[in-house]
């Protein structure tokens, strides 16, 4: 093998609650072992959906056994439709149902709407019941399954009611992506470009000569990238575990993305295709305001259309994106901390009113 396709493990520091991030390719047989080694657990609740379980639950399944464990599975309905109280309410009946106590591990495969199911089943559980991501989008693994956040849905909005319970470990096998159809890789391969963007000039260097075998999911260009985006999200959830300053520089081109989601109803863009469009709002409008240098935007424009990724935001009039804009949660008083680039791979987050965010000069936020 050669080194660029050898395994690697990161850290998420968190004191007691620490735990490792594993990389490869080709790795899931070999995943049991390791959930065995740091859960203790004597019993394994596979969660998924019925499509990833029927692909890959049976390897891991085995391999838990081959390690010793007890194992259930429970399939849970596809994407966002996972994420509700009804949902998390049967899986807790089908927990109790396997006899899942505090000897058991909820293991989440799948992609992140998934994994925030299964999370937020597992930190409610008996108040608590150990927890391990085996995430399968690329999307899930450099961000959704890092960090701890787990939630489900209300009808009024996304991920109102949640907690923060982090995994034992993550699990990533890259080879799991080969069934994942492009527009799904292009929308995750967005927040890996955030991540660069926010945090690392030579890493986004690596990202602009690699576009293409990314896209094609070449491992040697798709490990390091996803381990550095991987290292990127573990470091600012060490440092600051409950999005104080730092976290919220991962807020890179979501405020506007939140605002197109909540304008298309969730539908039709997926949400790495609105960080995309809200990364290259951000961009413009950082130059516009005299934070980041003139050309950019364009370096990050040219890299996520490479990546087949939109760029202009949905046209609708500047009072709905104003009215959008109000409800973020991320909102404190008036002002809402928008993050801005300096360059790339420097940003920061600077106080704006929606009105300074979308300026009326187009009529329309675009730029
Ligand atoms: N907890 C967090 O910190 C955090 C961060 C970001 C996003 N999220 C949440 O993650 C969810 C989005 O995650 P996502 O983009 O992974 O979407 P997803 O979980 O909805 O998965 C997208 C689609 O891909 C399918 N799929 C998954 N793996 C596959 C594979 N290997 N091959 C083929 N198909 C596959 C899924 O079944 C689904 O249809 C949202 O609910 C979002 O709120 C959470
Ligand atoms: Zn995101």
């Amino acid at each position: 093998m050669t080194t660029a396709l050898r395994p690697r493990t990161l850290e998420v520091f968190l004191g007691e609650r620490s735990y490792p991030i594993h990389l490869g390719a080709g790795t899931l047989a070999a995943a049991g072992d390791a959930i065995a080694r740091h859960t203790k657990a004597t019993h394994a609740v596979v969660v998924s959906a019925p499509a990833i379980g029927r692909r890959y639950g049976a390897t891991l399944v085995r391999s838990l056994r081959q390690a010793g464990l007890r194992t259930t599975r429970i399939d849970v309905p596809d994407g966002d439709a996972a994420k509700s109280l009804r949902q998390a309410s049967r899986l807790y009946e089908r927990l109790l149902a396997s006899q899942a106590d505090r000897s058991s591990v909820v293991v989440a495969l799948g992609g992140g709407a998934v994994g925030d199911l299964a999370g937020f089943a597992a930190a409610t559980y008996l108040r608590g019941v150990s927890f391990v991501q085996v995430p399968t989008t690329v999307l899930a693994m450099v961000d959704a399954s890092i960090g701890g956040k787990v939630a489900v849905n209300l009808p009024q909005g996304k991920n109102l009611v949640g907690a923060f319970h982090q995994p034992r470990l993550v699990w990533i096998d890259i080879a799991t992506l080969r069934s994942l159809p492009l527009r799904d890789r292009a929308a995750g391969l967005a927040e890996v470009v955030k991540a660069a963007a926010i945090r690392d000039a030579g890493f986004f260097g690596q990202l602009e000569r690699d576009a293409e075998r990314l896209l094609a999911l070449e491992p040697a260009a798709l490990l390091p990238a996803l381990e550095r985006a991987c290292a990127i999200k573990a470091e600012v959830v060490s440092r600051d575990e409950r999005e104080e300053g730092l976290r919220m520089l991962l807020n890179f081109g979501h405020t506007l993305a939140h605002a197109v989601e909540a304008l298309t109803g969730y539908r039709r863009v997926l949400h790495g295709e609105a960080v995309s469009m809200g990364m290259a709002f951000a961009a413009r409008r950082s130059e516009q305001l005299g934070c980041a240098p003139a050309g950019t935007a364009a370096r990050l424009t040219a890299l996520l259309e490479r990546l087949g990724l939109p760029i202009e935001l949905p046209r609708r009039p500047r009072s709905a994106y104003l009215a959008a804009l109000k409800v973020d949660k991320k909102r404190r008083d008036a002002r809402i901390h928008y993050i801005v680039l300096r360059g790339i791979g420097r940003a920061e987050a600077v106080p704006l009113t929606p009105a300074e965010i979308v300026p009326a000069a187009s009529g329309r936020p675009r730029s």
